[in-house]
């Protein structure tokens, strides 16, 4: 029998295509996935083209191009790289069920600084609930603001797409990623309820596409699990230009005044860095942008600090933030100690604890004993740290909490600790001792550097960990 020539398999987990059957799918490692599909099916929508593809020599090319559209929210266009949101780029914001996302996005709705028109797609709530939060946030204050934002309760792509044709809006959002379906994706996909990663992965593309071909941006949302990972936004990820994910802190933190604080992070960003974060509090006006970050995460108390606390000077992308560091050592419950640390990357906490133990034979006594204890490692107002500054903090606190030492209170640290134990420089020392110092911290613990930074007021330097606790505790 002749071989129809016009068919191609077709993987139905992720979508690779194979011009012959195979059983596993070579590109997401699924079997059984690979579905007889024929070729114009498969090019019809997702491929659809404009006559011949064309070249442009580079120097042709408008620079322009890429104008952004700001989202009115300083910190959201801060992560966003300067300005806010490139034209013709995506942004997909994750985060977990109720931490914000769908209020961001209608924040943003009514904050973009636009001309254009503003489509906001939801199949998620219906146009009346959609009403009763615009109104909580006190938009309806404004009516050309209530008047702009055009909403469309809907995830079918076909709809969508429509609505998109109609009225060419320059501003995208869409909430969510999970509630998209198409009637086209189904001939591909092996499920065609909205949510399955083919519906989302197709709708999602098609709704890039569009923004890319008429000068918009889109914003897209997607729902994430505790654990993170969850494989629906996961392969989103490499589709859009830039991923930014919602964390929250828990609320039963220790800290006074900020019960509820979110924290936006880009963990992709095509145009911007990845090291801005944006810190939101969450109100009964929704989400503000919290500008006065300096001593947010510090605990308010009178005089001493309790042994097992150091306070950190740490940079979180332009801004320098004091973090409460909290350490608690107790002799190990099982055969192997273990740390526990959700804030700050376990690995590195290990890492330090055992350049402490090595490095730290004061008075020719043995090194500190940590490998025995079990470590808990907490960082004040729930703040997920990642800055390498942090270590030398660190290592004070987890001193501190195995020896019942209390450091003390008008001390800051910065620094980056070595397998070595010697200490390394960190980036914009002057700045964190700045801000140290107009929060009232009158001595800052921090690496050895050169002259210039050397001239910062309060700024003790040591080149070890070992100099770093004699010079604390004042040992000889
Ligand atoms: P929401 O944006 O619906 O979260 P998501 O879309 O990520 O699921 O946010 C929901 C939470 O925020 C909900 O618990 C109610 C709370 N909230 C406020 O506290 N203040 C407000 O002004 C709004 C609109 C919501
Ligand atoms: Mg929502």
């Amino acid at each position: 029998m002749k071989k129809q020539k016009n068919l191609i398999y077709k993987c139905s987990s992720c979508g690779k295509e194979e011009p012959k059957w195979l059983g596993r799918c070579p590109e997401c490692g699924e079997w059984n996935t690979f579905a007889e599909t024929s070729i114009s099916a498969a090019n019809s929508v997702m491929y659809k083209k404009k006559g011949l593809p064309q070249t442009l020599p580079l120097a042709a090319i408008d620079p322009m191009e890429g104008s952004r559209i700001s989202s009115g929210i300083g910190e959201l266009d801060r992560i966003l790289g300067g300005n806010g949101i490139m034209k013709r780029s995506s942004v997909l914001i994750g985060g977990e069920p109720g931490i914000g996302k769908s209020t961001l996005l209608l924040q943003i709705a009514a904050a973009a600084v636009t001309k254009g028109r503003i489509l906001y797609v939801s199949g998620e709530e219906s146009a009346g609930q959609l009403r009763l939060r615009a109104d909580r946030l006190g938009l309806n204050a404004d009516k050309s603001v209530m008047e702009r934002i055009e909403i469309l309760c809907s995830g079918n792509l076909e709809e969508i797409e429509t609505v998109l044709n109609n009225i060419k809006p320059v501003l995208v959002l869409i909430d969510s990623a999970q509630t998209l379906f198409s009637d086209n994706a189904s001939m591909h996909a092996s499920n065609s309820v909205p949510g399955g990663i083919n519906q989302m992965k197709f709708c999602s593309f098609e709704l890039i596409s569009w923004v890319k071909e008429h000068d918009a941006a889109l914003i897209l949302t997607a729902h994430v699990t505790k654990e993170g990972l969850i494989s629906g936004p996961k392969t989103l990820e490499h589709m859009v230009d830039t991923v930014l994910y919602f964390e929250q802190n828990d609320k039963t933190s220790s800290l006074s005044g900020t019960a509820d604080c979110r924290f936006l992070r880009a963990s992709k960003n095509r145009f911007g860095s990845t090291d801005e974060i944006g810190i939101f509090t969450m109100g009964e006006k929704g989400l503000s942008p919290v500008e006065d970050t300096g001593s947010m995460f510090l605990v308010r108390r009178e005089g001493e600090l309790p042994p097992g606390v150091a306070i950190a000077a740490v940079l979180e992308g332009s801004r320098t933030i004091m973090v409460e560091i909290q350490a608690l050592c107790i002799p190990a419950k099982g055969t192997i100690s273990r740390v526990f640390s959700d804030k700050i990357d376990s690995g590195r906490v290990s890492r330090i604890s055992a350049a402490l133990e090595k490095h730290l034979g004061l008075q020719g006594k043995p090194g500190l004993r940590l490998s025995d204890q079990d470590l808990y490692i907490n960082a004040a107002g729930g703040i997920r740290i990642t800055e390498v500054g942090v270590e030398l903090a660190l290592a004070c606190a987890l001193y501190s909490a195995r020896t019942g030492l209390a450091l003390p209170a008008d001390l800051a640290i910065a620094g980056e600790l070595s397998l070595t134990g010697e200490i390394r420089p960190v980036r914009r020392l002057p700045a964190r001792v700045k801000t140290a110092a107009s929060l009232g911290f009158n001595s800052f613990l921090g690496p050895v550097t050169d002259q210039s930074e050397s001239n910062s007021s309060g700024l003790r330097q040591a080149g070890n960990i070992k100099s770093a606790i004699k010079m604390i505790y004042g040992y000889n």
